[in-house]
């Protein structure tokens, strides 16, 4: 082979080295990001691509996700676990306990510096307030779903996983608790809420407030929550391998109190009443709960509302039936903070403190 082409070889090997070296230097600057997936709309299929409701959730697996989307290289340097593939309605206290210990576990290592967790949209909301009372640093934790299946016209997955992980990996989502980001929007775990059962623009933070947008590959934050969260929280599920079961009531003219009845004698250490109004307790209700009361079952007042203070002694005495009032949190939230109050204590005061605490 003559000088010249050897030469021209070696030039071209060298600047290839040059090439794979900034690229590993570009990959090496980019923040760390674990997907955690779980199933969910954003994971399914449908029989063709006009099909948007009908289709079947949690069947493509994280590899195929994260696949789908090469511009996450750009943004991160990703890597994707499958940790259940389910529809959320099937989520669990058992799921929620094994994604928080692998979210902290992860969160502990050096080189993971953000977590994207992609999640069914029907209790996608519960599982983020569960792990902005759990998850134990302020490295972002950002949940993502999708209202359309990833085979449909206009699927909104790839796009919501993109501005997820965009968000995981900047510097403004630490420290600013769990978050949920679909549809160009950030929430904050604690208020966002489902309110569509199948529009795009389906997640929204009601009169509260979302936190911001995500808009040209930047997050933009205009608000902050005032309450405890993640790194401040008191909870800690690393030891447990169970919760306490707290069930919800709902509230309705000529409600038959025979459903709280049967929950309590099924065990429920708890009971969120989704009261009328400001969680007002008809007649044959209240007198099932101070009874349930009685038999040391802890009973939080919230309501079917939605928006606004369930205020403590405003429809009830709560000082003297012994309840508690769940400031602003709604019947499924409030559900999931007195389950965690209950593995640090039985006594209400305690717990309504907690509930002015989250
Ligand atoms: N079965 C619902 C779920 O997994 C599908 C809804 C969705 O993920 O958007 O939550």
């Amino acid at each position: 082979m003559s000088n010249s082409i050897s030469a021209r070889m070696a030039q071209a090997l060298l600047a290839c080295a040059m090439l794979l070296s900034s690229y590993a230097e570009a990959a090496d600057k980019l923040a760390h990001v674990t997907i955690l997936a779980t199933g969910g709309t954003i994971a399914g299929s449908g029989a063709s691509s006009t099909t948007t409701v009908g289709y079947t959730a949690a069947t493509v697996g994280v590899n195929q996700l994260i696949a789908a989307v090469p511009e996450l290289a750009k943004v991160a340097d990703v890597k994707g676990e499958q940790v259940f593939q389910i529809a959320s309605e099937n989520m669990t206290n058992q799921h929620w306990l094994t994604l928080a210990k692998r979210v902290n576990t992860l969160l502990a290592q050096a080189d993971v510096d953000g977590i994207v967790i992609t999640h069914g949209t029907d209790t996608l909301e519960e599982t983020a307030y569960f792990l902005d009372l759990t998850v134990k640093s302020k490295k972002p934790v950002v949940l993502v779903g999708a209202m359309r299946p990833g085979t449909a016209l206009s699927a909104d997955g790839p796009i919501n996983l993109y501005n997820a992980v965009l968000l995981a990996a900047s510097q403004e989502a630490i420290g600013k608790g769990v978050l949920v980001a679909l549809n160009d929007q950030i929430h904050a775990a604690r208020e966002v809420t489902k309110t569509n059962t199948s529009t795009p623009d389906s997640f929204k933070t009601p009169e509260l407030g979302m936190l911001g947008y995500i808009q040209g590959n930047k997050p933009y934050f205009y608000r902050a929550s005032t309450r405890k969260n993640t790194a401040d929280t008191e909870f800690d599920v690393s030891k447990l391998d169970s919760l306490p079961q707290v069930d919800i009531v709902y509230g309705y003219a000529n409600v038959n109190p025979v459903a709280l009845n049967a929950l309590v004698a099924a065990g429920a250490r708890g009971i969120i009443h989704a009261g009328v109004g400001d969680g007002s307790l008809a007649a044959p209700v209240k007198t099932a709960l101070i009874a349930a009361r009685k038999q040391g079952v802890l009973i939080v007042r919230s309501s079917r509302v939605g928006q606004g203070i369930i205020a403590r002694n405003g429809e009830a005495n709560d000082d003297e039936l012994d309840f508690v009032a769940s400031d602003t949190l709604n019947p499924q939230k409030a559900r999931i903070l007195l389950t965690l109050a209950l593995t640090r204590t039985t006594d209400s005061k305690e717990i309504q403190r907690m509930f002015y605490t989250y």
